[in-house]
């Protein structure tokens, strides 16, 4: 598959990305080549990834926990001790072999180490394929407040090897596909298109949605690496999803969601107020509706949980005129960033997604 060209680096695809991987060690010669890794991509994901690695630099592995709870400073601490230990220097680099959390951390601890190391990403979830690793934003969480310390960096290379999605769990292949049909509603209304018949869809089929995400979502950040315009186009579904992923994770008697089950509710939510806003036709909110339905299980959200979302919502993402913010739909394919919506008309939205 085509290799496709980020803002200074390229992101490469299968075998041909580790035949590129290989010469670009050789021409850099690194005085050592860390590999970071979780406990669940070292287990499933290493063990494909040695054999193909080629260079004749040291190489280091270092493990950490799998999990969200790992991404904060005290593992930063522990990784930047590790490299000083392994006697890391300006001229090392790392590899991230894992999911968002291991891109995000492993970016992060490149980009501060000596003032900033190279790294590479190798993601291994559905998530980090289409969106985590690219972009160039790294970063950890700052106790319950999600990203809020990083740098934005962008790495020497992305190898996407879909192979790897064969031992992810299917509810983490789920929370890639959310970000995927979201590259086709504010994108490519062609792309939105392949997901009506997904079951048909064989792995070959499969790489070349994953190459066309990739596609889409390094076209948007190239445009705006910092997000003063048209990435808040990726925040579609967003605004209401993260206020309903919060909810969720705070109430004991809720289940907690995955990222991706809370965008697909989010962008149905958003969708009906595009609709509402004259942005997208009816016709459209019941396309958008009816296929996330069929990909993605109704969350379990009742009337009583509506208003401590939007509580939620207001508290978080307020402006200055008092108005929530919002990447909404200009018809499918297209975006329409920083429109704003009356408190009633959110509230009306969740409604319809109860009915
Ligand atoms: N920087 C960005 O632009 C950006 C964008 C979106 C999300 N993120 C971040 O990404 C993170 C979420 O990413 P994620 O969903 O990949 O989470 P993750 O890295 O936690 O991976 C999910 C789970 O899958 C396991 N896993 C990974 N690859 C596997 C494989 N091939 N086989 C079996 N198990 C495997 C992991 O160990 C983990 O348990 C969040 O921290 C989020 O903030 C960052
Ligand atoms: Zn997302």
């Amino acid at each position: 598959m085509q290799s496709i060209t980020a803002s200074n680096y390229f992101i490469h695809f299968g075998q041909n990305g580790y035949n590129k991987l290989n010469s670009f060690l050789k021409e850099k010669n690194y005085s050592k080549i860390f590999i970071l890794v979780d406990s669940n991509t070292n287990e499933f994901c290493l063990s494909s990834f040695l054999p193909v690695l080629e260079t004749e630099n040291p190489v280091e592995i270092i493990e950490i926990e799998a999990g969200e709870e790992t991404k904060n400073i005290d593992t930063c601490v522990e990784l930047w001790n590790i490299l000083i230990e392994l006697e890391g220097d300006r001229k090392s680099l790392i590899i991230n072999i894992g999911g968002g959390v291991i891109s995000d951390i492993g970016g992060f601890v490149a980009s501060t180490f000596k003032r900033g190391i190279d790294f590479i990403n190798i993601p291994t979830t559905l998530l980090a394929m289409v969106d985590a690793s690219i972009g160039g934003k790294n970063g950890i969480d700052l106790g319950n407040l999600k990203n809020q310390i990083g740098t934005i960096t962008n790495p020497q290379m992305i190898v996407v090897d879909s192979n790897y999605l064969s031992t992810l769990p299917k509810n983490e292949m789920r929370s890639g596909l959310a970000e995927m049909l979201k590259h086709g509603l504010i994108f490519d209304y062609q792309y939105w298109n392949e997901f009506k018949n997904l079951e048909q869809k064989n792995f070959q089929d499969f790489d070349q949605l994953i190459h066309r995400s990739v596609e889409i979502k390094n076209e948007i950040v190239s445009q705006d690496l910092t997000e003063n315009g048209i990435r808040k186009a990726l925040n579609f579904g967003h605004t209401i999803g993260h206020a309903i992923e919060s909810y969720f994770l705070v109430n004991e008697n809720k289940k907690t969601l995955l990222h991706g089950e809370a965008i697909a509710a989010g962008m149905i939510i958003e969708a009906f107020i595009s609709n509402k806003l004259n942005l997208i036709s009816s016709e459209e909110l019941a396309e958008i509706h009816y296929i996330i339905s069929d990909l993605f299980e109704k969350i379990n959200i009742n009337v009583e949980d509506i208003k401590p979302i939007m509580d939620l919502l207001i508290h978080d993402k307020k402006n200055e005129y008092g108005k929530v913010q919002f990447a909404l739909l200009k018809n499918i394919g297209h975006f329409a960033i920083n429109q704003s919506a009356e408190n009633s008309l959110i509230e009306e939205a969740f409604h319809y997604y109860l009915l």
